[in-house]
């Protein structure tokens, strides 16, 4: 006993040092997206306890002039709270009041994509927000909201001017905020997933000039180690492949300046026998010199990504305590439901690691790789296929028959690589972990992952089936938009696709042009489709003929590479209500003890209401957004289709609050103190899983 109390006090001491090392209250300030450079989503606030969390009360909102979906995390500066808006508009309100100080961008919705929030940088009077819309990152005067002109050009970069010349008309754009490391900014990209997908270097820009300072090749340049994992290909000089890029943004260890990238999938996403091999450096953990961008070490989460298993969020960077030794770590939680660990300095998995032996391709060309990793521990916190038996189909289900005949077809073994039959993914495309990420005490070595448990099919097709004489805009819709849309153009109502069919009745060739150009919400854009291959593109989606009649394919109206499989749609196994098709849990939340790698806890996350009023148990939900942990044990998490944020206790998983949002929050809440007051605040934007849209940033906080 006294062994471990003495252990514990060492872990505390050395907890103090780090977190004072750290400097500026990292975790009673939420400046950083995701609350710290490590982060942790944690906070040492303890106003709020489970003894008074009763008495939370919305104290203000804040209405933003355009409506849907939000995923941004805000950050909190002094007294100002900078958010971005649906459309993009970025702003600073009055952290106390709501009230609105500074407003940039137009309210129209436009295109391009979702937003997960800004970076602040200071140095003296110098105080910048930076944000990203489309290819841009702008700097603003964080307390006027005004272009800084000295930055770029009027106060904007082109993220592609880092990219090589070929990269140059492709889609490259950025969701989650950079990550700032003394004078510069990290900036993770969002790319196309399909052919033609620029490269995914991870850039680091000067904050003061905009000038690119380093930048990391995840692709690797001929002569750069890694190029001999792609075969024979030149990955750098394909014009089908390319990505790898860091979406899902970075942590970073500000006293070792090592910066933690976890790097997406190589595109086209789900065909990949153009580039045989292990394709480093696709679906890692990179540790790289936060000044330098040298890479120190690696490690590969999927060889031969044919499932888009990137990992879906930052790592955690937390401290565990292994057999009496007090290690530094970084934690990578993954779409399929396996969480790893290393140790922060070496790259030491701190959990031994199996490559497991995986299924044989048997779509022409292709050659999956033959091993996967998979962790000894902890456990697997989602189910996975390849353990579901037909008792697993929902017992809600009022079609339970038909879909147990559509269960036993799919082909449900691990790894089960993408065919021309359908495969049945568990965890789905969307986890498992999401983009919202884990919430973790960066002390006491426990994480809080919430958890999706949705199927989703997996089914190839030719781009030329046999006999079939496609128009030269059919075959560039199959490879580019069917993943989506769906090859019969009906899109996928449940996983937010829309129907294209008849789109000539709803949008004029104009706008059309234009979404595919630039991408709208949550569609990336196609700059890279060349002119004639839209054009012809058009005519196919708005050509009332139907396309009976077949033009020649010549060389000058099919420009874009050819690749022969595409993905049928993106669509999950649901019953005829259109809920999960598997049965409950459909979202969890889980504690994970990162010292002995075992859970404390797991509960179902969110109430799916058809069901919970007719008396049955707590399904869980589809969830997108994180948590945020409390140092005196509170858990605050909203995310679920259910349009509930709730407190939880961090110790045993139960709910100890919950409110009904305007509009479901699919984001990550933020905890900080103004004014000497404490505020839990969350986006609440909707929109996402067919829940109403929303404008509303709302913060609780006790009454006086
Ligand atoms: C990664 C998924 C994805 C891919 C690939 C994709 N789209 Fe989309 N698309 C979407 C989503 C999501 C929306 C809805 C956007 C919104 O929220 O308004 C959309 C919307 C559209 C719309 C507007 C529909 C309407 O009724 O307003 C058009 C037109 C469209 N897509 C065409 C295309 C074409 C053509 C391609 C191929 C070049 C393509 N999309 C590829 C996801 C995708």
């Amino acid at each position: 006993m006294r062994l471990i109390l003495f252990t514990f006090c060492s872990i505390l001491i050395q907890c103090d040092k780090s977190s004072l090392s750290g400097g500026e209250n990292q975790y009673t300030e939420w400046k950083h997206y995701l609350g710290d450079p490590g982060r942790s989503h944690y906070s040492q606030l303890a106003d709020f306890t489970s003894k008074n969390i009763k008495s939370l009360k919305v104290v203000w909102e804040y209405e933003s002039k355009d409506y849907g979906q939000m995923q941004m995390n805000p950050i909190v500066v002094d007294t100002l709270l900078y958010g971005v808006s649906s459309a993009l508009r970025v702003f600073a309100l009055d952290a106390r009041s709501g009230k609105e100080v500074w407003v940039f961008g137009d309210t129209l919705k436009t295109l391009f994509s979702n937003s997960r929030g800004v970076s602040y940088w200071e140095s003296g009077n110098d105080k910048r927000i930076f944000y990203t819309k489309g290819s841009y990152l702008w700097a603003l005067d964080a307390q006027t909201g005004q272009p800084i002109p000295s930055f770029g050009k009027g106060g904007k970069i082109d993220l592609r001017s880092g990219l090589p010349a070929s990269a140059q008309e492709k889609f490259v754009i950025s969701s989650t905020p950079g990550t700032i490391h003394k004078n510069l900014i990290i900036m993770p990209l969002r790319l196309s997933e399909g052919v033609g997908a620029a490269p995914g270097d991870v850039m680091a820009f000067n904050v003061i000039t905009g000038e690119l300072t380093w930048s990391f090749h995840t692709l690797p340049r001929p002569g750069e180690t890694g190029i001999d994992t792609w075969g024979d290909l030149n990955i750098s000089e394909s014009t089908i492949v390319g990505a790898a890029n860091n979406w899902a943004g970075m942590a970073l260890d500000q006293e070792r300046e090592i910066l933690y990238v976890p790097t997406g999938s190589a595109a086209p996403d789900f065909y990949g026998a153009m580039r045989p091999g292990k394709n480093l450096y696709s679906n890692c953990l990179l540790a790289l010199n936060a000044n330098t961008g040298k890479l120190l070490w690696h490690y590969q989460f999927i060889h031969h990504d044919l499932w888009d298993r990137d990992p879906p969020a930052p790592p955690n960077l937390i401290t565990v305590n292994h057999g009496g030794i007090i290690i530094s770590a970084v934690a990578q939680i993954t779409k399929q439901g396996y969480v790893f660990v290393f140790d922060r300095e070496t790259g030491r998995p701190l959990f031994d690691i199996e490559e497991l032996a995986v299924p044989e391709s048997e779509l022409p060309g292709e050659q999956a790789w033959p091993t996967q990793p998979v962790p000894v521990k902890p456990a697997c916190f989602a189910r996975q296929s390849d353990k579901l038996t037909t008792e697993d189909i929902s017992p809600y289900a009022p079609n339970r028959d038909s879909l147990i005949a559509v269960f036993k077809k799919a082909d449900i073994r691990n790894f089960a690589p993408p065919s021309l039959k359908p495969a049945l993914l568990l965890p789905g495309y969307d986890g498992g972990a999401e983009w919202g990420g884990a919430a973790a005490d960066p002390h006491k070595g426990i994480l809080y992952i919430n958890s999706n448990e949705m199927a989703w099919f997996l089914q190839m097709r030719s781009n030329d089936d046999k006999g079939e004489k496609l128009t030269a805009g059919e075959r560039i819709y199959r490879q580019n938009c069917a993943v989506c849309h769906m090859t019969n153009r009906s899109g996928s109502q449940a996983s937010g696709y829309p129907s294209l069919l008849a789109i000539e009745t709803r949008l004029s060739k104009k706008n059309i042009y234009n979404i595919i150009t630039q991408g709208k919400a949550m569609m990336p854009g196609f700059p890279h489709i060349v002119e004639k291959d839209r054009e012809e593109l058009i005519n196919f989606l708005t050509d009332k003929s139907d396309n009976k009649k077949v033009k020649e394919i010549t060389e000058t109206n099919n420009k874009q590479p050819y690749v022969p499989f595409h993905h049928t749609g993106y669509s999950k196994f649901l019953d005829q209500n259109g809920l999960p098709a598997i049965s409950p849990p459909w979202g969890t939340l889980n504690a994970l003890d990162l010292n002995t790698g075992e859970y404390l806890w797991k509960v179902p996350l969110g109430e799916t209401e058809s069901l919970r009023d007719l008396g049955y148990p707590t399904t869980g939900t589809e969830n997108y957004g994180g948590s945020v942990v409390t140092k005196n044990g509170l858990l605050f998490i909203a995310a679920t289709k259910d349009g509930y944020i709730r407190a939880f206790s961090r110790d045993s998983g139960k709910l100890l609050w919950d409110f009904k949002l305007p509009a479901a929050a699919f984001a990550t809440p933020a905890l900080y103190s103004a004014g000497g007051k404490q505020y839990l605040t969350v986006a609440c934007g909707g929109e996402k899983l067919g829940t109403k849209k929303g404008n509303k940033i709302i913060a609780f906080a006790l009454e006086d």
